[in-house]
């Protein structure tokens, strides 16, 4: 895998590759037995993920900040199939409030929780401050992700053992994880506007999704929990995701045109790491092209992801008692 197959789409190990698409990747298979989440499902990957689930027959629940947009990402899914089973539930990553309120909704409806897709982010924004007073791609990429996660595990538990079936979260990272602060998490100057990188910023909360996965992965083991997590690098495409960026990426892109993706082909990881049966009780990995890959050095240090853990944790029991 790498730079090769990216560029001429040639199939890895799992015999798909760069070119394939979430459709092509989940040919034949049956998620009917499914519900799943998936967070910013009204655009971008996370839509086309939504789509493509339902394609397969699993219960899709779009959490999304914008209503109107997750209506019409619904109203798309049902004009294939009007049956199709799609709930859209408010969710604004960057308020726990707003995080808990989603968890008693979706409780509320009593379904199962067999898969959920942590795949909502934003990208490159200028300093800014969450709600709860967090630096904000840190708060919405990993932060909001961590006490979600948190909040539906319970569920996510009682479905896998009730139905013998394994559930699978997956979070969406980025090669972005590789450009990020000295030590990789900057824990003393989380929220310092000095030292402000919004590229490094970027990179350090989706360092941050691939430690929370692994350090999830392993205490859901040890557990005996049948939950995996894995993360993912989608690829590099064109979505609402360079607003920050936009003239930045226009001009990357005509320099490297070859390594971009279209929404289908971007997809295409996060369904396959949902879905496919190859994937039973693989967990703690990381995915390019729907294929296993080794992320940085720092994204598999142990220490460095319980730090991390023991972080979050502070920081979401402090904005409680505010
Ligand atoms: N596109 C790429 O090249 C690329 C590369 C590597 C990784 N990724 C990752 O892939 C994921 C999906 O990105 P995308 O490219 O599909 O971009 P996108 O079209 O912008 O989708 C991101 C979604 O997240 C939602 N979101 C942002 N902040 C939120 C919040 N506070 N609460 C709830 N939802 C929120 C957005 O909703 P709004 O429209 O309301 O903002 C949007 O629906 C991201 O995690 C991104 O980091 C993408
Ligand atoms: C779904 O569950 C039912 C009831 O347990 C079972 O009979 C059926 O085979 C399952 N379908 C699939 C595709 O797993
Ligand atoms: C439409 O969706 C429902 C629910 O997932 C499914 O049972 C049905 O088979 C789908 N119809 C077609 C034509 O795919
Ligand atoms: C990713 O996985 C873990 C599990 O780590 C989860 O708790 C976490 O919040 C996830 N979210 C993201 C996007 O990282
Ligand atoms: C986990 O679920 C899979 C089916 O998805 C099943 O084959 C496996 O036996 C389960 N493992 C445990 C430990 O329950």
């Amino acid at each position: 895998m790498g730079i090769f197959s990216l560029l001429t789409g040639i199939a890895g190990p799992s015999g798909f590759g760069s070119a394939s698409t979430a459709e092509q990747v989940t040919d034949g298979i049956d998620a009917t037995n499914l519900t799943a989440i998936i967070t910013g499902g009204a655009s971008g990957i996370g839509l086309e993920t939504a789509r493509v689930l339902a394609l397969r027959k699993a219960h899709v629940v779009i959490a999304a900040r914008n209503i109107d947009a997750a209506n019409e990402a619904k109203h798309l899914i049902l004009k294939d199939n009007e049956t199709a089973r799609v709930d859209v539930l408010k969710l604004d990553l960057c308020s726990m409030k707003s995080i808990r309120a989603f968890a008693d909704k979706f409780h509320a409806l009593n379904l199962p929780l067999n898969v959920l897709i942590n795949n909502a982010g934003v990208m490159f924004c200028p300093y800014q401050l969450s709600e709860d007073g967090i630096e904000m791609q840190f708060a919405t990429n990993h932060l909001g992700h961590f006490l979600l996660t948190n909040l539906l595990l319970d569920k996510m538990k009682g479905t896998a053992k009730a139905t013998g079936i394994e559930g699978r979260i997956v979070n969406l990272s980025s090669i972005a994880h590789l450009h990020t602060y000295e030590g990789g998490i900057s824990f003393d100057k989380i929220n310092d506007q000095r030292s402000y990188s919004d590229k490094k910023a970027y990179g350090q909360s989706k360092l941050a999704n691939i430690l929370h996965a692994n350090e999830l992965s392993r205490r859901l083991q040890e557990e005996g929990a049948n939950i995996t997590v894995n993360s993912v690098h989608p690829g590099l495409i064109m979505t609402n995701l360079m607003r920050h960026s936009a003239l930045l990426m226009r001009v990357l892109k005509v320099f490297t045109c070859p390594m971009w993706k279209n929404v289908p082909q971007g997809a295409a990881t996060t369904c396959y790491v949902a879905l496919h049966p190859k994937l039973k009780g693989v967990t703690g990995k990381y995915f390019l092209d729907c294929n296993e890959y080794t992320p940085s050095k720092l994204a598999t240090d142990e220490v460095l992801a319980k730090k991390l853990w023991d972080f979050s944790n502070k920081l979401v029991n402090s904005a409680q008692n505010n």
